[in-house]
């Protein structure tokens, strides 16, 4: 099994590694056939992700996966972002071995949860009478 120079870059320097303490919205799904599990933050302003950063037990795949997801996801709209699926990431890293493929499919079901956590936080604020903020 061979991954490609592209996988290989975001499974090395993965981009947006870390928490954001105050996020807006938290997403965790993990997959249990093989155990690995990814953490999801996001910060929403106008409607948009404007910061985004992750936390990821797994292998390569969901590393690389992870990495090159949050570099797709932002800026984008929360619908913009909602949309994307494991054929963007494959698509954006330039393929991935076919034993791999399931990878895929881990970060961008985070990131819809955490699209849906923030939907749910903002719900609870008009709820309550509160004035949203984003
Ligand atoms: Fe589980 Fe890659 S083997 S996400």
């Amino acid at each position: 099994m061979f991954y490609n120079d592209k996988v290989l870059e975001h499974f090395f320097d993965p981009k947006n590694i870390g928490e954001i303490p105050d996020a807006d919205g938290v997403g965790t799904i993990g997959d249990p056939a093989c155990g690995d599990c990814i953490k999801l933050y996001i910060k929403v302003e106008d409607r948009r992700i404007t910061d985004i950063k992750f936390k990821v037990y797994g292998c390569p795949a969901a590393i690389g996966t992870s990495s090159i997801t949050t570099e797709i996801a932002m800026g984008k709209t929360l619908d913009e972002a909602y949309q994307i699926d494991d054929e963007d990431v494959i698509r954006a890293l330039g393929g991935l071995p076919d034993q791999k493929i399931h990878c895929s499919v881990l970060c961008p079901a985070a990131l819809r949860l955490a699209i849906l956590d923030y939907v749910s936080k903002l719900r609870q604020q008009v709820l309550e009478g509160k004035q949203a903020e984003n």
